[in-house]
């Protein structure tokens, strides 16, 4: 998998990527509708699960680069869901679409850019139904980025997080989804 828009790389993780991808999901302000922040042995756990993930079954959250300076954005891309995370979602969805990128790059548009390019290869090469999108009610930004994509909000979907414990301020969540262009 790599997939070029008009100023992103979107690929497979790389060895060069560990740091880079600790600083941006160890950042409170990236993770600030997360639970917590990751520590680099977290991050790395993550980037080694995608790695398995996409040997396994062809595709996970990947990479995105800047593609006139090679310089590491963040993380974007398609995912199997958990079971125990599907299983709260009206309709059991199986795939969504997920992004964390380094504030540096934030309010250029780049998030939705390749987004779009990942749905293109979820819906043409992968050949999926529908894709689905989750975030924290409070989200407004990842919220944006999913409108700006096509995404629909389903209110009847909306979800209390079942990795997260009852009363936790973060567990209230809305579905945004999207199906196969006929
Ligand atoms: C969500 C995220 C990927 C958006 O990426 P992006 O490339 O900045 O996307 P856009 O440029 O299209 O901006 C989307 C929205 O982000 C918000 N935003 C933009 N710049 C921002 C900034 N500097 N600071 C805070 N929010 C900002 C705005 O609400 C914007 O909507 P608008 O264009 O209607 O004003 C990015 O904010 C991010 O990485 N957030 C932290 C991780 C996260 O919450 N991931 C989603 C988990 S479900």
């Amino acid at each position: 998998m790599r997939l070029e828009t008009e100023r992103l790389i979107l690929r497979p993780w790389q060895e060069r990527d560990r740091a880079p991808l600790a600083a941006v999901l160890g950042d409170p302000e990236v993770r600030r509708f997360y639970p917590s922040v990751l520590t680099p042995e977290q991050a790395g756990a993550q980037l080694d699960f995608a790695m398995q993930k996409t040997a396994e079954v062809g595709f996970h959250f990947g990479a995105a680069e800047v593609k006139a300076t090679g310089q590491f954005v963040g993380l974007i891309g398609l995912g199997y869901i958990p079971d125990e995370t599907r299983a709260a979602i009206r309709g059991n969805p199986a795939v969504e679409i997920g992004w964390q990128f380094d504030k540096a790059f934030w309010g250029q548009g780049l998030a939705p850019e390749g987004a779009l390019a990942w749905l293109d290869y979820g819906f043409g090469t992968l050949g999926l139904d529908e894709i689905v999108a989750f975030t924290f009610r409070g989200n407004v930004p990842s919220q944006r980025v999913m409108e700006k994509i096509g995404m629909v909000r389903d209110p009847d979907a909306d979800f209390e997080h079942p990795r997260l414990a009852q009363g936790h301020p973060l567990r209230s969540h809305v579905v945004y989804r999207i199906t196969r262009p006929v």
